[in-house]
C-alpha cells in the first residue's frame, strides 16, 4: 500500500530528500512504527530500534513484506549510555538521510522527591544525553553527504514545568532549545531540523497510563480528542522542511502561528548577535 504524503516541497520525493537509510529511535508501537510504514512505502530502508525485540522483529518483516524495503532492528536501551554506543556502531556502515527521536515518554508520573533518583537520571540519559551522542554523529554525516532531515517528537510538555512532570518537562525542554539550536546551525548545510510538539497521540504508552491512572477509555477502539500516530506522523513529516517548531495540533491550518513566530523571534534574537569565538 503506498502512503501519500503531500510535503511541502514539490521537487523532490522523501526518498530523494532523506533516504536510503532512516534510522527511527522508538520504532517498535505508536508514531515510531508509524513512521517506519510511511518512509517504507516511499521507498526508505528503516533501521528500527527499541527495547521489544519481538515487536521490532515482527514489524521489520511486515515492512519488507508489504513495501520490499531493507531494514535493520537494533535492540538497545537507551536510558543506558553504553547502549547508545553500541547502537551508533551497528549503523556506521548505513547512509543514514533521516533521523527520528521518538523515544521519550516518561515510565510514570511521579513526584521528583518520591520516585528513585534513577527513574530521573534514565529519562535524561534517553531524552537529553543519547539524543545528544546520537545526533552529534548522525549530523555530522548528513552535513558531510550535503542533505538530511532530524525529525524530534516532542511535547507541549517543553513549554513549561508541571507537577509529576519535572524530568519529562525537563527532558522536552532540552529537546526543543537543541533542536533550535540545531536548525539554526544546519539549515543553510542541507539539513532539516524540526521539533514537532506534540499534544496528545494515542500510542500504547499513553493506554497505558490511562489505565495506570484510572482514566475512562483507555479500552475504547478510539479515545476522542487523542490523535492518531499515522496522522500526527504524516503530519510530522510533511512539516520537516519546515523547521525549527511546529505546534501539533494548534499550527495545523494556520489556526496559531507558534511555529513561524518562534523560527522570526529566533531568527531575530541571533542576528545581530556574533556567535562567540570558539576554538574552532
Ligand atoms: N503519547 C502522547 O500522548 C504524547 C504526548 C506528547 C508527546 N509525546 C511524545 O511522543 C513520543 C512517542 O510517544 P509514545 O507515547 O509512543 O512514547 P514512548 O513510550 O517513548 O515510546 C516510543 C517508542 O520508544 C521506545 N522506547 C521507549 N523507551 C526507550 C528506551 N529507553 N530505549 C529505546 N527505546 C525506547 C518504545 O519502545 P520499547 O518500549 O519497545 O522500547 C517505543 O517504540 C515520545 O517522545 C513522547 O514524549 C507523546
Amino acid at each position: 500500500m503506498k502512503i501519500s504524503i503531500n510535503t511541502s516541497f514539490d521537487t523532490t520525493t522523501l526518498l530523494e530528500r532523506y533516504g536510503p537509510w532512516a534510522l527511527i529511535i522508538g520504532a517498535s508501537h505508536g508514531t515510531g512504527s508509524a513512521a517506519a510504514h510511511q518512509l517504507a512505502a516511499e521507498g526508505i530502508n528503516c533501521v528500527l530500534l527499541a527495547r521489544n525485540e519481538s515487536a521490532l522483529d515482527e514489524l521489520s518483516q511486515e515492512l519488507q513484506q508489504r513495501y520490499g524495503i531493507d531494514t535493520r532492528c537494533i535492540v538497545a536501551d537507551l536510558s543506558q549510555p553504553d547502549s547508545t554506543n553500541e547502537a551508533l556502531t551497528r549503523v556506521e556502515d548505513l547512509d543514514i538521510g533521516l533521523l527520528i527521536y521518538n523515544a521519550g515518554a516518561p515510565a510514570y508520573a511521579s513526584d521528583f522527591i518520591k520516585a528513585p533518583l534513577e527513574t530521573w537520571q534514565n529519562l535524561i540519559a534517553l531524552g537529553a544525553t543519547s539524543l545528544t551522542t546520537i545526533c552529534y554523529h548522525i549530523a555530522q554525516k548528513m552535513v558531510e553527504r550535503g542533505r538530511g532531515g532530524i525529525l524530534l517528537m516532542g511535547s507541549h510538555a517543553a513549554l513549561g514545568g508541571n507537577k509529576k512532570y519535572a524530568l519529562y518537562t525537563a527532558s522536552k525542554g532540552f529537546m526543543l532549545n537543541f533542536g533550535e539550536s540545531l536548525w539554526m546551525e544546519l539549515k543553510d548545510m542541507g539539513v532539516d531540523v524540526l521539533n514537532f510538539l506534540i499534544l496528545v497521540v494515542d500510542t500504547p504508552t499513553l493506554r497505558k497510563q490511562m489505565r495506570k491512572s484510572n482514566v475512562d477509555g483507555w479500552d475504547n477502539d478510539r479515545i476522542p480528542g487523542v490523535y492518531s500516530p499515522h496522522d500526527v506522523m504524516q503530519k510530522a513529516l510533511q512539516e520537516l522542511p519546515n523547521g525549527p517548531t511546529f505546534l501539533h495540533p494548534d499550527d495545523d491550518e494556520h489556526e496559531s502561528d507558534f511555529g513561524s513566530e518562534r523560527r522570526a523571534a529566533l531568527i531575530e534574537r541571533w542576528s545581530h548577535t556574533e556567535p562567540y569565538v570558539g576554538d574552532d
